[in-house]
C-alpha cells in the first residue's frame, strides 16, 4: 500500500459502505433538479404535489435501473465473468448477491413509510438507501424459495449494546413466529462462552419464551441454537437444561475446513493480536484492561470509563493490520472489530459461524438465509464477513429489526 492510499484508506474507506453511496449519488441528480426548496410551503399546495410525484417517479426509475444492473452482475458472476459486470466497474468493491434485489419495489414500499421523495430540503441519505436495500433482500427471499434459516447478531440487533434480551423485548414474539413457521434461528453473536450459563443470563427472555411456549413443538424449539464467539461456540435450545441450552461439541458442528485450524496457529495468532492490543493500550493510554480467552483477546473498558470513537478505530485497525500482516494471520480466519465500547479479536468470523448453522440444519442455502446485524463497515465491523455466506440485512437498532421481521411477515 503506498502511504497516500494509507491514509485514504484508514480514514474514509472502511467507513463508507460503497454501494450505498453510489445509489446515493444516483439519487441526488432528481433531488437536485426537482427539488423546491424555494416555494412556500402550503399543505394544498398542487405544486409541490406535482413535484413529490414527479420525483417518486424519477427515483423509482433509477431503482429500477439498479435492480437490473444487479440482476446483469449476478449474470456476469454465474458464468464466471466478473469483468463484464458494469456494476462491478463502477462500484469496485461489490460482492456476491446470492438472490436479486427489488429495489423498485422496495422503494415504493420505503417512500411510503418516509416520504423520501416529498422532501425538499434532505436529499436521499445513507439510511433510506440502507432500509430499502433490506426491504428488497426480504421481498426477494420471499418471493424466491422463502427463508429457511434467520441468524441474528446479539448486540444492538436484539437488544442494546451490552445489554440483555428480557422478557418485555418485542423481538421475542416474532422469533416464536419464525419458529412456529418451521424457520430456522441461529444466534450468531461475537459473546464468546464455553458455558451455557452465560449465554443464558443474556438471553433469557427469549429461551423463557421458547421454554414457556404452549404452541411451539419439540422439532421447532430445536430450530434455535447460539453460535458464539463469531464461529467456535455452538449451543442447542434444550427444554431439560435449566439453562435451556446444551453445548454441541465442536466433532458434531464443525465443517471441514474449520477442522484445519491448529491449536498451536490459534494460540499464535490471539498471542500477536494480544501484544498488538497491549501496545495500543499504552500507547493511547486507554483507560482498559485486556481479557485473553480461548479463543479471542479483547481491551474492554475499566470500570465506568468509556473509550472514545477514534480511541477504538485506532485500536481495531493497529490489531486487524498486525495480524493481518503476520504469517498465522494468512493462515487461519480472525476478525478485529469495534464493539461499541470495547474491541476483541476473535478467532473464525461470522461467514464460518452462518455457514457452520446452515450445515447444522442439513445443508440450508446462502440464499435461503438472512443474517441480521449492524456492524457491516468493511473494517473493525464483524457482521460484515456475513455476507460472504448469506443474503444480509443491515439494521440500526432493536427496534429496525422488529419492523425488519414485521415486513418479513407480511411479505410472505
Ligand atoms: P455481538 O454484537 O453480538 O456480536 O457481540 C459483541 C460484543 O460481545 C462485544 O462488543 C463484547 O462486548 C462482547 N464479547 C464478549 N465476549 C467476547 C468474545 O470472546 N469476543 C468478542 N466479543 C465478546
Ligand atoms: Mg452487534
Amino acid at each position: 500500500m503506498t502511504s497516500r492510499y494509507r491514509v485514504e484508506y484508514a480514514l474514509k474507506t472502511h467507513r463508507r459502505d460503497q454501494l450505498i453511496e453510489w445509489i446515493k449519488g444516483l439519487l441526488a441528480v432528481p433531488f437536485v433538479l426537482h427539488s423546491q426548496p424555494t416555494t412556500i410551503y402550503h399543505e394544498h399546495s398542487e405544486g409541490l404535489k406535482t413535484a413529490a410525484a414527479d420525483t417518486h417517479q424519477r427515483y423509482a426509475e433509477i431503482m429500477r435501473d439498479v435492480e437490473n444492473l444487479i440482476l446483469d452482475h449476478i449474470h456476469h458472476t454465474r458464468h464466471n465473468e466478473p469483468g463484464k459486470s458494469k456494476l462491478k466497474l463502477l462500484v469496485p468493491s461489490i460482492g456476491t448477491f446470492f438472490t436479486r434485489l427489488y429495489m423498485e419495489d422496495a422503494f415504493k414500499y420505503q417512500d411510503a413509510q418516509r416520504f423520501i421523495s416529498r422532501r425538499r430540503f434532505v436529499a436521499p441519505s445513507f439510511n433510506d438507501i440502507r432500509l430499502i436495500l433490506n426491504t428488497a433482500q426480504v421481498l426477494a427471499l420471499v418471493r424466491s424459495s422463502g427463508v429457511k434459516l434467520v441468524t441474528f447478531d446479539g448486540d444492538v440487533t436484539l437488544y442494546e449494546d451490552g445489554a440483555c434480551l428480557t422478557t418485555d423485548n418485542p423481538v421475542i414474539s416474532r422469533i416464536l413466529r419464525l419458529l412456529q413457521l418451521g424457520c430456522k434461528v441461529g444466534i450468531v453473536t461475537a459473546a464468546g462462552y464455553s458455558d451455557a450459563p452465560k449465554y443464558y443470563g443474556r438471553l433469557q427472555g427469549l429461551l423463557d419464551a421458547v421454554y414457556d411456549s404452549p404452541t411451539l413443538t419439540p422439532e421447532q424449539r430445536q430450530g434455535l441454537i447460539v453460535m458464539g464467539g463469531e464461529s467456535n461456540f455452538l449451543f442447542r435450545f434444550d427444554q431439560a437444561s435449566k439453562d435451556r441450552l446444551a453445548y454441541v461439541p465442536r466433532s458434531e458442528w464443525l465443517l471441514d475446513e474449520m477442522r484445519a485450524w491448529h491449536d498451536d496457529d490459534i494460540t499464535e495468532l490471539l498471542d500477536i493480536a494480544e501484544s498488538a492490543l497491549r501496545a495500543c493500550a499504552a500507547n493511547l493510554q486507554l483507560p482498559a484492561a485486556v481479557l485473553r480467552k480461548d479463543r479471542a483477546v479483547g481491551v474492554y473498558p475499566l470500570d465506568g470509563q468509556k473509550m472514545h470513537r477514534e480511541q477504538l478505530e485506532e485500536t481495531v485497525l493497529v490489531a486487524h493490520n498486525t495480524v493481518e500482516r503476520s504469517a498465522v494471520g494468512s493462515r487461519l480466519p480472525f476478525c478485529a472489530f469495534n464493539g461499541g465500547n470495547d474491541v476483541f479479536v476473535d478467532i473464525g468470523d461470522k461467514s464460518w459461524g452462518v455457514r457452520a448453522c446452515q450445515r447444522y440444519f442439513g445443508g440450508i442455502s446462502p440464499s435461503e438465509t438472512l443474517h441480521v446485524g449492524d456492524q457491516f463497515l468493511s473494517a473493525g465491523a464483524n457482521d460484515f464477513k456475513a455476507r460472504l455466506a448469506s443474503a444480509t440485512a443491515w439494521i440500526a437498532s432493536p427496534a429496525e429489526t422488529v419492523d425488519l421481521l414485521d415486513e418479513l411477515e407480511m411479505a410472505a
